[in-house]
C-alpha cells in the first residue's frame, strides 16, 4: 500500500466510492465537490489516494482544523490536525490497509514537531470503526454533534508529548 497525492484524474474512482453503502453511511458531509476541490490545493489540507499494486483502493485527508476554511471543528488551537478516512474498495476493506493508510498519515501528521493531537470524528452508529481507531492506538473523548450527526471524537496524542493539551 502506498499513499500518493490525490490529483484530477481521481475523479472517476472518488465519485464511484461516494456510492459504496458502507462509504455513503460513514460520512457526515456526502458532497465533497470532488470536481472543484480536486484543483485546489489549499494550506491547511493534504488529500491522498492509496494505491496497491498501482489501483487505487481508498482515500485520505489530513486537515489542520485551526485553518480548515469552514471552521467544522470550532475555534482551534494550533497543534492539531484531523483525519478522514475510507477505503472505497469493498474487497480492499478488513485486509490491514486501512491501519496501513493510518499509520502514515500519523507518522506524516507528527513529522511537524509542532503537531500534539491528532483528531477523528466517526459516527457514533459506526462502531466498527471505533474499534478500527482504538486499536490504532486512539482515546475515545466525548461524544459531539456536528450539523445533524452525532459523532464519537476520538483523539490520538503525540508519544512523546508531556505538554498536557485538551
Ligand atoms: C474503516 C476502514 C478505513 C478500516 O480499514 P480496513 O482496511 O478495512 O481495516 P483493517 O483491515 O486495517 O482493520 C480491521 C478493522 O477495521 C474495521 N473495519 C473493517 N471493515 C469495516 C467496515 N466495512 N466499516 C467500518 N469498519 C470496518 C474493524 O474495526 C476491523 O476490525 P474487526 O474485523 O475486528 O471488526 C475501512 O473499513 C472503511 O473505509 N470502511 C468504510 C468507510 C468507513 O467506515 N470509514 C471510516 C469513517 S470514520
Amino acid at each position: 500500500m502506498a499513499l500518493r497525492p490525490a490529483a484530477p484524474a481521481d475523479l472517476s474512482h472518488l465519485r464511484r466510492w461516494d456510492q459504496d453503502p458502507d462509504v455513503r453511511a460513514s460520512l457526515i458531509d456526502s458532497d465533497w465537490h470532488w470536481e472543484t476541490e480536486l484543483h485546489r490545493q489549499p494550506a491547511w489540507r493534504e488529500w491522498f489516494i492509496a494505491e496497491v499494486d498501482g489501483r487505487p483502493i481508498g482515500f485520505i485527508q489530513i486537515i489542520d482544523p485551526e485553518h480548515e476554511e469552514s471552521q467544522y471543528w470550532g475555534c482551534m488551537k494550533a497543534g492539531h490536525r484531523a483525519i478522514d478516512i475510507w477505503i472505497g474498495e469493498p474487497e480492499a476493506r478488513g485486509r490491514g490497509y486501512g491501519a496501513q493508510m493510518m499509520e502514515q498519515a500519523i507518522e506524516r501528521c507528527f513529522a511537524d514537531p509542532s503537531v500534539h493531537t491528532i483528531l477523528i470524528d466517526p459516527l457514533e452508529s459506526n462502531t466498527r470503526s471505533h474499534r478500527f481507531y482504538e486499536n490504532l492506538g486512539f482515546e475515545y473523548v466525548v461524544c459531539r454533534t456536528f450539523g445533524d450527526d452525532r459523532c464519537s471524537v476520538y483523539k490520538l496524542t503525540r508519544p512523546d508529548d508531556t505538554r498536557g493539551h485538551a
